[in-house]
């Protein structure tokens, strides 16, 4: 469902230039489970904003369900992005002055569909994650757990085919951390496809795959609960 092909991304910084990816070959079936792992700067979150459509790749080919995304116009790209792709962030980036209830319809706002639909799609992804009497609070009266459900929620409401997260747990404590790591098992277990990124090997060892990336590149895959495997690419 998702494939990437001889990606290649890097940044100018003056008169130098910083390879963020090179030569990323990877396919991701439906419902898997995956977690990509490496060093500070190994490139991690720009493959994670590849593949969720924040950021374009300089060359290759990004195919997701089947099209050809990567040479899409920034209003088509918008559109892939808004249908497709659910984000969580480490500092979950609600808006502070709207209720949770408003931030997990937010996206919902580009389709076309009545506010009526639009809450009602959000208070069942409020109650997905343990919130339904939570949706009149702003993001400032709940707890970082609290939040970061906020933000899953939000990026589970419009249904999308994958749902990202770059260091879900980077800001919580070890237990709302694993509180919200239970989750994720849980949109697995129903059928999600995550992709996250992580530097800690327990948080990385609950995902199907484990890709480890260093200075740009694929260096190895983990299967977990399976065989292991070195060398993808
Ligand atoms: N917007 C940017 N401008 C310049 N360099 C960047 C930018 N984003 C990332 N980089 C560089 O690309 C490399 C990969 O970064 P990143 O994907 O953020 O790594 P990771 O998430 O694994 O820490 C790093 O060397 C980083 O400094
Ligand atoms: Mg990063």
């Amino acid at each position: 469902m998702l494939e990437l092909r001889a990606i290649r991304k890097a940044y100018r910084m003056g008169s130098e230039t910083v390879v963020a990816l090179d030569d990323v070959n990877l396919q991701i079936h439906r419902g898997q489970s995956v977690a990509f792992v490496g060093s500070s700067g190994a490139g991690k979150s720009t493959l994670l904003n590849i593949l969720g459509c924040l950021d374009r790749p300089d060359s290759g080919s990004y195919r997701l369900n089947g099209r050809r995304i990567d040479a899409l116009s920034e209003n088509d790209l918008a559109l892939v992005r808004n249908r497709e792709i659910g984000f969580v962030f480490q500092n979950f980036q609600l808006l502070p002055r709207v209720s949770a209830l408003h931030n997990v319809a937010q996206p919902l706002v580009y389709r076309p569909m009545k506010p009526a639909e639009r809450f009602e799609l959000a208070r069942r992804a409020l109650a997905r994650v343990g919130l339904a009497d939570r949706g009149h609070h702003l993001p400032t009266q709940l707890s970082g757990g609290q939040r970061q459900r906020v933000a899953i929620a939000r990026a589970l409401c419009g249904q999308p085919s994958i749902l990202l997260a770059d260091e879900p747990t980077g800001n919580l404590d070890s237990k709302t951390g694993e509180a919200i790591l239970r989750l994720f098992d849980e949109l697995v277990a129903d059928g999600h496809t995550v992709l996250m990124v992580t530097h800690e090997s327990e948080v990385a060892d609950r995902c199907q795959r484990v890709l480890r990336l260093s200075d740009g590149r694929l260096v190895s895959e983990k299967c977990n609960g399976g065989d292991l495997h070195a060398r993808v690419a």
